[in-house]
């Protein structure tokens, strides 16, 4: 089959053949049709990842069709097309994770390829509002904002939700929740424009990270915030406990801006603000997310489509954050 496949620390996606996975028993084999891609695949490749392991086929996400069945799976699900949960072994505790737990993409092979195969029980009918592009483009930022938000935060309807870096995929799949859960929602950005396409799918405004004090200038417009949703973390983590209301929730997911400084620890104590972390999710979750999608018909916001034989330059695009939404990989265009 045809894959992108890293073979070390800073070098290009490769676009080549490779073995073709064989399923075990409880296992099923996908036809992929769009793969989306997620930081992590950008973090892989720098070598910012732990566990790393090459060669690797990266990517977490997938659409595409059941092709084929292992022995102890029902052949009912032969020709569904189908999307996949890629968080694997999360255990029993809700609260965190079991030490078995991985993500499809690292150390498995994962979607960046013609063929991926996946234990049955992660695998879910494809919600029917969804194209197969937009319904690949949810599993891993789809579960890791509802957590954040909805299972961490508990943001509730009315609230004031803000959401950082909107052009990333979990924040602004995290944007889009907030919004169909009844929450008031702001946004931060570097880029003006996308601040702009923030506003024009509904959400009420934001400030530009890049600008100085930008923190007092939303505080001044809107006041605080009940809940955080941060994915960046760095230097200005300190300015978004600032505009954290007293009784707040702040969900961290991320650290795409590095470590943080977080100024004094008084306002944290002070003001009874939680500092949630929070990655991925649990089964049930993925289950609550998707039916969350369904009964809103919410559509993720797909940023680029490029071919597979194009992953390099979409982790290029990745890297230099030009995406609004989520950035996705196309199988059925002619793969020689
Ligand atoms: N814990 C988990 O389970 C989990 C799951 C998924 C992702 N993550 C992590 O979460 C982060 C985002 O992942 P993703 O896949 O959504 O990435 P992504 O699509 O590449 O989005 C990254 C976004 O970060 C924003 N950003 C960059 N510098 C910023 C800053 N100084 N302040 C605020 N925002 C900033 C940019 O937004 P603008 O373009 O709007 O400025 C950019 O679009 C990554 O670090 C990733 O590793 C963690």
């Amino acid at each position: 089959m045809k894959a992108a496949v890293l073979h070390g620390i800073n070098e290009a996606y490769q676009f080549q053949d490779f073995e073709k996975p064989v399923i075990a028993a409880d296992e099923v084999l996908i036809k992929v049709q769009h793969a989306a891609m997620n930081h992590r695949d950008v973090w892989i490749q720098k070598g910012q990842y732990a566990g790393l392991k090459f060669p690797i086929i990266c990517g977490s996400d997938a659409c595409g069709m059941v092709e084929e069945v292992g022995a102890n799976v029902t052949q009912d699900l032969l020709g569904v097309e189908v999307i996949i949960n890629p968080s694997m072994n999360w255990g029993n505790n809700p609260r965190t994770q079991s030490k078995d737990y991985v993500i499809l993409g690292l150390p498995h092979h994962g979607t960046f390829a013609e063929y991926v195969k996946i234990p049955a029980r992660l695998v879910f009918a494809k919600p029917a509002h969804l194209k197969s592009e937009e319904a690949a483009a949810l599993p891993l930022a789809g579960l890791t904002a509802f957590r954040a938000l909805i299972g961490r935060a508990k943001a509730k309807a009315g609230e004031k939700v803000l959401i950082t870096g909107i052009g990333g995929g979990v924040a602004l799949m995290a944007a889009q929740f907030a919004q169909l859960a009844g929450c008031e929602v702001y946004v931060t950005s570097g880029n003006e424009e996308k601040l702009n396409l923030a506003k024009a799918i509904g959400l009420k405004g934001g400030a530009n990270y890049k600008t100085v004090d930008w923190h007092k200038a939303l505080a001044k417009e809107v006041g605080g915030f009940d809940v955080i949703i941060d994915g960046a973390g760095g230097s200005d983590f300190a300015k978004l406990i600032d505009l954290c209301n007293a009784g707040g929730r702040i969900a961290v997911y991320g650290a795409t801006a590095g470590i943080w400084n977080a100024g004094a620890p008084a306002k944290v104590f002070w003001k009874q603000i939680d500092i949630l972390g929070s990655t991925m999710g649990t089964d049930e979750q993925f289950e609550e997310m998707l039916a969350f999608v369904s009964q809103h018909k919410m559509r993720p916001i797909v940023a680029n489509i490029f071919p597979l034989q194009q992953c390099e330059e979409a982790a290029k695009f990745m890297s230099e954050g030009k995406q609004f939404g989520k950035i996705v990989l196309e199988m059925n265009q002619k793969l020689n």
